[in-house]
């Protein structure tokens, strides 16, 4: 059966390192992987367009779609604009609106690249973890939020962290599945010390993990995991987490890889279905120069064949690829050291293409 893709590139380096990714798809579709591509607008690219970052054409096409791969969304051109209607919007929009609250943030060090690493190399030699993100709930979501004027005439930012019992289930559920199929490690990670909501969360994950004898759950605070994240990364397996902690310490887990340019991202709804995309930003200051790393999306989509597509073996034959490229000492310039042979975003991406 057909399989529909829908393509987002976004804005900044979205539509160059998409164009290395579409291609990739495209040279699978020739060998026989039937899918149908559909392009949407998102971000400051459909705010230009059409004056808001997420139209309701591109939700309706995501609906229906199969999976959805999505390059970055921002850019300086659009941060005085309203908060309701900047690029970000658009992608909490779409995350929300498609029930998209599982992210998996892998974090798996190439051993071609432990030099590109600001730690010791044998401190994350071997790396390879997985962060779990709730990703439709929590601070970002929660309600009242906003900006009120109070009595003195001072202004006053507020927003809410609230978790239901039944979104830290279901989160944990995935978090423990992914655990299961790996070490059998999960570490929970909370405020639960000084934050109601998660010391619900950390009671939740305990009630989830009756059902999962073989999987060993832990729990650590927030500051403590990002500070063992930079003093040994590879205690750790499986990590479960908020939406807003996930957002941090997957950014500082990244940079244990040496480069945030390497990391994909799945953000799955119940169903299994996703979107794909790399895990770092639109980088407005290289756009267009034919030098982003095109590896974290191309890595996404050997995601998506794993994850929606169901075609593990694709899977495994794009990370050979990516790993072959890298053995062949091609590098962009975010991963570049000495000796190594830089390259291009299109060279890059036509690279794994050949290695396939
Ligand atoms: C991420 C990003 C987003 C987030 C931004 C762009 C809204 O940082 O995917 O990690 O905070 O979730
Ligand atoms: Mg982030």
């Amino acid at each position: 059966m057909t399989k529909k893709i829908v393509i987002l590139p976004g804005d900044g380096i979205g539509p160059e390192i998409i164009e290395e990714a579409v291609k990739l798809l495209k040279a699978l579709a020739s060998e026989g992987l039937d899918l149908e591509l559909e392009y949407g607008l998102i971000g400051g690219a459909a705010y230009d367009e059409t004056g808001t970052p997420l139209p309701d054409e591109t939700v309706a096409m995501s609906l229906t779609a199969d999976a959805i791969l999505l390059g970055a969304v921002g850019g300086y051109k659009w941060e005085s604009l309203d908060i309701s209607v900047r690029p970000e919007k658009g992608l909490l929009g779409i995350r929300s609106k498609l029930n998209l609250f599982a992210n998996l943030r892998p974090a798996i060090l190439y051993p071609q690249l432990a030099d590109a690493s600001s730690l010791k190399a044998e401190v994350v030699s071997g790396l390879d973890l997985m962060i779990v993100r709730e990703l439709t709930g929590g601070i970002y979501f929660g309600q009242p939020r906003g900006i009120r004027i109070l009595d003195n005439g001072e202004k006053e930012g507020f927003n809410t962290l609230v978790y239901k019992e039944s979104e830290i289930t279901r989160i944990g559920k995935v978090a423990f599945d992914i655990a299961q199929k790996r070490q059998g490690r999960l570490c929970s990670v909370d405020k639960a010390n000084v934050l109601e909501s998660t010391e619900l969360w950390r009671e939740t994950m305990e009630t989830v993990a009756e059902s999962y004898s073989d999987v060993e759950l832990s729990h650590m605070y927030v500051d403590n995991a990002a500070m063992q994240l930079v003093r040994a990364p590879k205690q750790f397996d499986v990590m479960v987490t908020t939406n807003m902690f996930g957002d941090i310490l997957s950014d500082c887990a990244s940079m244990l890889t040496g480069s945030i340019g390497m990391l994909p991202s799945a953000s799955l709804d119940e169903g299994g279905k996703g979107m794909y995309e790399p895990i770092h930003g639109s980088a407005p200051d290289i756009a267009g120069q034919n030098v982003a790393n095109p590896l974290a999306t191309i890595l996404s989509v050997a995601m998506m064949l794993r994850y929606t597509l169901n075609e593990p073996t694709l899977a495994d034959r794009v990370e050979a690829a990516v790993s072959k490229v890298l053995d062949q000492g091609l590098r962009t310039a975010d991963i570049y050291s000495d000796g190594m042979t830089k390259v291009g975003t299109s060279e890059m991406g036509a690279a794994v293409i050949a290695a396939l």
